[in-house]
């Protein structure tokens, strides 16, 4: 039976994979073909969670080592891409340096690494046609070139690795723009959204989904892949069918433009990502994502 240590446990994506693998909040977890092991350094209520700070990598070592890992699921990271203008050597350590020491962790047992990233690895320049995973780019900001190094870091350091580039993730956990906007819309009566950035939402949920798929198939390794829910909006389509689907009707939702809402790093323009790759090298079905924010809202 294979052992997964899965990092950042309880971010937003992490919980999605704990809530999927198994009902039961122990740290470690029988299911499946796997024992999962779920660890993080924040403490979230009524998660046990084991203490793995991924920017040690003695206690990475130690934590492989003692328990015979066989797979490492990094959805730690450094993800507020604002904050991350201000903090790049903070930013740098935990996506890139410290996904570089889970690498070479893996590398030394002949482990899989796989890595969630990001789209933001490339969206300077403009282009309005979905991305392969082969298209390069440059990194609109910090986040995004962080997220870069921690890519670089995994190819080069020779481990076996997955990539799974990601946008737009929303879930039942933490902050994200879902739980703003119903926060928002049930509260203001009018909220601006801007209209001229377009991409794809990914409930978390449905990545964890296609994590498990990806991990239970044994193949495709040593490459990138795309992954998010089907179909295209804008932030104001996404905020309108939030409200919609939420009855949060008596709030006017209307369309703007980012110069509206300047924030420190231009997002990128069209951010649409192409994941024939990932449908057919393992059989996956993608959910449109307005069927998946149904099924959130559900869950929430
Ligand atoms: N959110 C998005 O829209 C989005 C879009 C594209 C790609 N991604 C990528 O998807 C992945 C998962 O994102 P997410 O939204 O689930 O992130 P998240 O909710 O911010 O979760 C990240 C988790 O990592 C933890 N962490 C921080 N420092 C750590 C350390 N030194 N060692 C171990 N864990 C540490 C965080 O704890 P603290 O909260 O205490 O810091 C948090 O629990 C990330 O790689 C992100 O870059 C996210």
């Amino acid at each position: 039976m294979k052992k997964i240590l899965v990092t950042g446990a309880n971010g937003q994506l992490g919980c999605s994979l704990r809530q999927l693998v198994s009902d039961s909040t122990r740290a470690c977890v029988e299911a499946g073909d796997f024992v999962w092991y779920f660890s993080d350094v924040l403490k979230r209520e009524g998660w046990p969670t084991c203490f793995l700070d991924i920017t040690d990598p003695e206690e990475i070592g130690r934590f492989v080592r003692d328990e015979e890992i066989d797979i490492i699921v990094n959805c730690a990271g450094y993800t507020n891409v604002d904050a991350a203008e201000d903090n790049f050597e903070a930013a740098e350590l935990l996506n890139a340096r410290a996904t570089g020491y889970l690498a070479e962790a893996m590398a030394g047992t002949g482990g899989l690494l796989l890595h969630i990233s990001t789209d933001y690895v490339f969206g300077k320049e403009p282009y309005n046609t979905p991305c392969t995973e082969d298209r390069t780019g440059t990194p609109t900001g910090v986040y995004g070139l962080t997220k870069l190094h921690g890519e670089q870091a995994v190819i080069s350091s020779g481990c076996r690795y997955v990539i799974i580039r990601t946008a737009w993730l929303y879930s039942e956990f933490g902050r994200n723009f879902l739980k703003t906007m119903l926060e928002l819309t049930a509260t203001r009566p009018e909220v601006k959204v801007v209209f001229d950035q377009a991409g794809t939402p990914t409930y978390a949920r449905d990545l964890a989904g296609a994590i498990l798929s990806v991990l239970s198939s044994g193949k495709g390794e040593n490459a990138i892949y795309n992954y998010s829910n089907e179909g295209v909006c804008s932030w104001y389509d996404f905020a309108k069918a939030i409200a919609e689907m939420s009855g949060h009707t008596d709030c006017e939702i209307s369309p703007c433009h980012s110069g509206e809402f300047p924030g420190k790093v231009r997002r990128p323009s069209y951010s649409v990502l192409d994941k024939t790759r990932i449908k057919e090298t393992f059989g996956l079905g993608i959910p449109h994502w307005r069927e998946s924010l149904r099924r959130c809202m559900d869950n929430l």
